[in-house]
Parts: C-alpha cells; structure tokens; sequence
C-alpha cells in the first residue's frame, strides 16, 4: 500500500502545516486574548481571583467564567457583554451583596449560573433579564430574605433552582413564589423558612398559596364635605342610595346621593329645621319617611313626596315626652315598623312610636325619668330587645313581650357606669356589643347565652362614639375622641379580639356610616367641629 508522495517531502509538508496553524492560533491569541490581571486562562474558560471589578477583556469565545474572592461589591448591569459566548458563570466565595437590574445582559447562551457562598441580600427584579437558554441557576448559601416578584421570568428553560442555605422570609413579598413552585417544570431545592414566625421552620416547598393572608384593608380619604354634622345615615330608596346629615348649626337634615358618573356625592335635597340632631331614614312600603329630631321647638315627620319631588311635613312629635332627643332607631317586628326616640331630659320619656297605616303613635314609654343617651335595637336569641344608655345609671335591657306586644325590662349591664351608648354587631354568629364611654374605658362585651360579658377594653379619652363598621367579611370598630385621634380596630378573628389598624383624624366625631355603590364602599364620618368626611374602604394586596 502506498500513498502518492509519500516520503521525505510528504511529511516535512504535513509538520510545515501543522507549524503554521499553531502559529495562526498563537497570532490570535496574541491579538485578541489578554487574560486580565488577577485571572488564569486558557482558550475557553478563565478562573479569576481576587479582582477588584468585572474585567471586559477576556476573548470573545470563551464559555465558561469564574470569579472566586473578588473584591467587587455589586455586580453591575451588563457587565458581560463582551462575552455573549458564556454557558457557564460561576462566583463563589465573594463578598458581594447585590445584583444589579440586566447584570447578565447579553448572555444568551448562558446555561449555568452559580452563585454560591457569597453575601447576596439583594436582587434587582430584572437582574435575570435575558437569560433565555439558563438552565440551572443557584443562589444558594447567601443572604437572601426575599426575590423580588417575578425575578424568573422569560427564564422558559430553567430546569433547577436552588435557594438553599438562606434566610428566606415566607412572608406575603414570596407567595409569588410559591405560586411560582405550582407552575414551573422546574424543581427547587428544599427551602426552610426563616420567617415570619407563623411559616418559621417549614418547608416553603410545603406551603400553598392560599397559606399566605396577603389583603390588608384601609379607609382611604375620598371627599371632605364643607359642613359639621352630628350624625350620619345611609339608606336605600328607590334602588339608589343615600346619605342624610344633621347639620345642629344650619340647623338642617342635608341629603347626599351617588353620582355614578362623576363617582362623587353630590347634593339631593334639604329638610330646613332648627338645631337638629338626628334625621332618620324610614322605608315603609317603598315610602321614604324623615324623623326630624330637634334639641327646640320639638320633633316632627317628613315624608317624601314624589310627583312634588320634595320633604313634606305630616306630623309633629308629642313635645311632652320627647324634649330633648338623643338618638333615634328604626325596626321592624312581625312586620310591623316601628321607630325609638331616647330622650335625654328629665321630664321626657324615651318612647317607642309605631306606624299604624297613615301616622305614626306613641306606643310605649319606657323609662321615665332617666336621662337617656342612646338606644339600641338588636336581636338577642332571635327576640326582639331594646338596650337604653343613660347618663344616670347603667344600661338597661328590654326585651319584647310578644302576647303583651310591649318592651319589659329585663336586665341591666352589671358594673357598667356612665355608658354613653351601646352598638351591636355579630361575627359568626356570636353577639357582641361596644360600649362608649367619655372618659374611662369602652368595653366590647359579648353575649354567652345568658349575659353579656367583657372580651376587650379600650381606654377612651372624650369619647361619644364607639361603633361597630362591617365591610363584606371585615368588621371593624371605631373609636372616636374629641382630644386625640380616633382609632380604627379591626377584628382579629384568629384572637378574637380587635386589633388597631388605623389611626383617622376627625375633629369631633360622633358618628359613622358605611354606603356600597358600584362596587365601592364608602365610610361617611360626621364631625361636630371640623368638616364631615369620606373615606373609601380600599383593599391592600401585600403580595403584589
Ligand atoms: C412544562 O413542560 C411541558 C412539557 O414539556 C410544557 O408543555 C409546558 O409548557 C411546560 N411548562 C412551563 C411552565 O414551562
Ligand atoms: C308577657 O307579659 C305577660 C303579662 O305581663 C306575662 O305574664 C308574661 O310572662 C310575659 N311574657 C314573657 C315571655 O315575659
């Protein structure tokens, strides 16, 4: 067998081209591969210790990058780009501590990324931006409490990520994450949490979205009204809805409705009276009626006329028994309606009045000569009772006599003094009330079956209102002050309890009202001093 020009010749030619193509590959890498200062490297991978920055000088073809001990404190957005061949960047050991947004930009044939053992606490949310092709990305033993919300994304090729070694808080800023873990084909690492103390030591891979209570509520300033009130209510009429004030100075009852175009309350009517203290909406057979309550000159019923689109006046109020009215309560039994004045002077008597088909008559009077401040209609074990606050003696219980058809007293509220008013809500079922007083502790109080008994006090520096707020599933409980803020509770129900969750600055107020339209809620707060308030209730997403 022989080749042709085999021989001497042959050979020398073969070495001749084998001499000059290692000196072409030499040529190169004289003219284009400098290894920077502080690496080792060989044609397709450099090892780099100790550098103080990010060289820019390695050869444009190499594939794999380490940095270990560097000095550098942050990796800095495109640090990279003039070596979009990398498949595999390493950092180990560094003392660095933060990623900048589009660190790796460029880098799309990057498949591995290690950063382990260095003291990272901080990401951009786009420090990843980029890496399409990155299969494997480790962060591991750092200092990492959080990521920021949908770091990974456009990462589509990611297989593996591991987060162990860290100080992860499970709290609502990671429930991305998890959410992410359900989605992604990718597998991580077992992660412990560190935090917060209800999630501390599980497994963040064992945690399920709806393990995390991410929606925090708050009211939301909306509107501020140029007039005092001193008390507020919400009706519905007609299927639109209203609010009705007591202006004591103008001396009116000031109706506000919805404007669903220009998403504001705007003026509907007005009830002209004197010294008024409360004005009550009463709907009885789709007619709207007014109880006019006046400190003088006494009380009287509105109703609204509607071909003459106006209040009209139908009655007055028995002046011997109602001289000095407080509050005011509407209710239905048997399905007949009835309304309650309190009355505060010595003389009157707080009385229930009753709709007979074409007025209203005094149908019991309870309680004379007791200075009453507020009543309070509820249902206790599904009877109809009343609860009448006075400022001489403790609250006192009425509870309906359905044969007699007339309130008997019941009860009172033991070592309860100087109750200003009672406010009933339910949670779940379970019956509670809060009682104002002006100065010394408000109580909440809940029902056990047979009597009310103290889950919670509150101290409470001038205060005339104590009211309990539902909003859907949130109830809430305010406590007003005329020397301090008024402080917004919120009920616990893990605990039981109400917590504080906001603080509100109203001058004077002595009374709240919620309002839902178009999918809104408002909180309507009259102020006795300062000017009446909107607040919105708006809902609060921590894990956006
Ligand atoms: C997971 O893998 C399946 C099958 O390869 C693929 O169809 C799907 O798009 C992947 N999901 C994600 C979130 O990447
Ligand atoms: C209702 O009143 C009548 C007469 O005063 C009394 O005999 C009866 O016990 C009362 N009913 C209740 C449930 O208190």
């Amino acid at each position: 067998m022989g080749y042709p020009g085999r021989g001497w010749g042959g050979w020398t030619l073969l070495l001749w081209l084998a001499a000059l193509s290692l000196l072409l590959a030499e040529g190169r890498r004289i003219r284009h591969f400098r290894c920077p200062p502080g690496c080792t490297c060989t044609k397709d991978n450099a090892l780099c210790e100790n550098v103080r920055s990010v060289p820019h000088t390695f050869p444009s073809d190499v594939v794999s990058l380490s940095f270990v001990k560097s000095g550098f404190n942050e990796i800095t957005g495109g640090s990279f780009v003039h070596s979009p061949n990398l498949q595999l960047l390493l950092f180990t050991a560094n003392s660095f501590d933060l990623i900048d947004e589009d660190a790796f930009q460029g880098l799309t044939h990057l498949e591995y990324l290690f950063i382990e053992n260095n003291r990272i606490a901080s990401i951009s949310p786009y420090a990843f931006r980029g890496l399409k092709a990155l299969i494997h990305l480790s962060l591991a033993y750092n200092n990492l409490e959080t990521l920021p919300k949908d770091v990974f994304k456009g990462m589509d090729a990611l297989t593996k990520v591991d987060l162990r070694g860290n100080n992860m808080i499970c709290d609502c800023k990671l429930k991305w994450l998890v959410e992410w873990m359900h989605h992604t084909n990718a597998t991580l690492d077992e992660i412990y949490c560190s935090g917060p103390p209800i999630h501390q030591g599980k497994k963040l891979n064992d945690l399920l979205p709806h393990s995390f209570d991410c929606i925090t509520t708050e009211f939301a300033s909306y509107q501020l009204l140029k007039f005092e009130s001193i008390s507020v209510d919400a009706f519905t009429f007609g299927n639109e809805e209203y609010v009705v004030f007591a202006q004591p100075f103008a001396g009116t009852c000031s109706f506000l409705e919805w404007d669903h175009v220009e998403m504001t309350f705007r003026t509907y009517d007005t009830i002209e009276s004197t010294s008024t203290v409360v004005c009550k909406p009463m709907v009885i057979d789709n007619h709207l009626f007014i109880i006019v309550a006046q400190l003088f000159g006494g009380s009287h019923i509105y109703k609204r006329d509607s071909s003459a689109n106006k209040f009209i006046k139908i009655q007055d109020i028995d002046i011997l028994r109602i001289r000095k009215p407080n509050d005011i309560e509407t209710f239905v039994i048997d399905g007949e309606s009835f309304f309650v004045i309190a009355d505060s002077s010595k003389a009157g008597s707080t009385t229930v009045y009753k709709w007979n088909g074409i007025g209203f008559y005094s149908h019991q009077s309870l309680h004379p000569w007791y200075r009453d401040t507020d009543v309070e209609y509820l249902e206790i074990s599904n009877k109809p009772h009343l609860i009448l606050s006075s400022s001489s003696q403790r609250p006192v219980v009425y509870q309906w006599n359905r044969s007699q058809k007339k309130f008997d007293r019941r009860t009172d509220i033991p070592d309860m003094e100087d109750v200003f008013s009672v406010k009933h809500f339910r949670v779940k079922g379970d019956l509670f009330i809060c009682l104002t007083r002006f100065i010394g502790d408000s109580r909440v109080m809940r029902w056990d079956g047979a009597m009310f008994k103290e889950v919670q006090t509150f101290p409470s520096r001038g205060s005339m209102v104590f009211q309990p707020v539902s909003v859907g599933k949130w109830q809430y409980a305010i406590l007003g002050s005329d020397y301090s803020l008024t402080q917004v509770y919120q009920w616990d129900t893990k605990r039981g309890q109400f917590v504080p969750s906001q603080e509100l600055s109203i001058q004077a107020p002595r009374g709240f009202s919620v309002v839902s339209v178009d999918n809104r809620v408002f909180l309507f707060a009259s102020s006795f001093k300062g000017k009446t308030q909107i607040y919105e209730h708006i809902m609060i997403d921590l894990s956006e």
